[in-house]
């Protein structure tokens, strides 16, 4: 049987999204993230912080970073973004936020080529949710229960010698692939990273999984400017790839380095890169060997 692709390192800045400092241009072949949602109330104090107190002024912030993940791209390279939009009462009632659609076209402004997106249909435990009068029309809301994994491209498409032995051995199989490519997903229901999601919006591993294996291959370096918990990180180690993760948040920040020290004990199933107060960075034991590597996370 394959071996799976050694772990890729895991590098970590105590930094902002809006400008990736210390990350080179044209360095990073897919980013994967899932940034704070404009008009979601958990999010309102950071983007007070970051001077945003409007929803303009939110989107404005995001669209900063979607801005600097355009410089750091190779030309190919994936943004992936997921973001859910929000209900919330506005100077003209209670009203949809429409942070899929703002993205899509701010990203497209910085120069982003749009791809078809995913609509992700999220676990969960209050599947009658709703919200409204009873049994009469016309005044009930739909309820919200889908976030978008929104795609882009830097530029045209990505170009690969033929051959190439470490895309060979990221390939997916054909059940993966008519699963995965499909528009809509209901069958990721991994569980919450550490934290849980309400208070940290972390993402399951499940779903950066697939979006990893879907979107670069074995070698590559996965940025997630709005680190968080790290899922991004470790899936894309895990699997391999090299990871690099940005957190502002000094306490988050402070936690993401110490699961990386966790993961980096000799003993820890998880092993993975260095961890420092700023900035950390591990070599992996060794490069991707394609003859060994299977099918990344197969
Ligand atoms: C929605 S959470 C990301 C969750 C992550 N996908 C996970 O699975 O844990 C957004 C994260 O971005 C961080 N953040 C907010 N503004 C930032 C900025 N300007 N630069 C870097 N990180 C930022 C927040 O502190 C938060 O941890």
């Amino acid at each position: 049987m394959d071996e799976p692709a050694p772990r890729g390192s895991i590098r970590l800045v105590h930094g902002d999204a809006r400008r990736l400092d210390g990350i080179a241009d044209r360095s990073v072949e897919l980013v994967l993230t899932s940034p704070p949602y404009p008009m979601i109330p958990q999010w309102d104090e950071q983007f007070r912080a970051l001077g945003a107190t409007d929803y303009p002024g939110m989107l404005r912030q995001l669209a900063e970073a979607w801005r600097a993940c355009h410089r750091v791209l190779v030309p190919g390279g994936i943004l992936a973004v997921v973001i859910g939009d929000a209900l919330r009462r506005g100077e003209d009632g209670f009203r949809l936020w429409p942070n899929h659609a703002a993205t899509l076209l701010d990203a497209e402004r910085v120069g982003f080529v749009p791809l078809p997106y995913v609509l992700w249909k999220k676990p969960t435990n209050r599947p009658n949710a709703f919200l409204g009068s009873g049994f009469l029309p016309p005044n009930a809301y739909v309820t919200l229960d889908c976030e978008y994994v929104l795609l882009f491209r830097r530029g045209p498409l990505r170009r690969f010698p033929r051959h190439d032995p470490k895309r060979a051995a990221s390939r997916f199989r054909r059940e993966e692939r008519d699963r995965w490519f499909s528009q809509v997903w209901e069958d990721v229901r991994g569980a919450r990273q550490a934290g849980g999601a309400g208070r940290t919006g972390a993402f399951p591993g499940a779903l950066a999984e697939r979006l990893v294996r879907m979107f670069s291959v074995v070698g590559d370096t996965v940025l997630d400017p709005f680190a968080g918990t790290g899922t991004t990180l470790w899936a894309a180690s895990a699997l391999g790839r090299h990871a690099v993760g940005l957190e502002l948040d000094p306490q988050v920040y402070a936690t993401l380095a110490g699961e990386a020290d966790r993961r980096r004990a000799p003993s820890s199933p998880g092993r993975t890169g260095a961890a420092g107060p700023r900035t950390a960075r591990r070599r992996p034991p060794r490069p991707p060997s394609p003859g060994r590597a299977s099918p990344a996370g197969a």
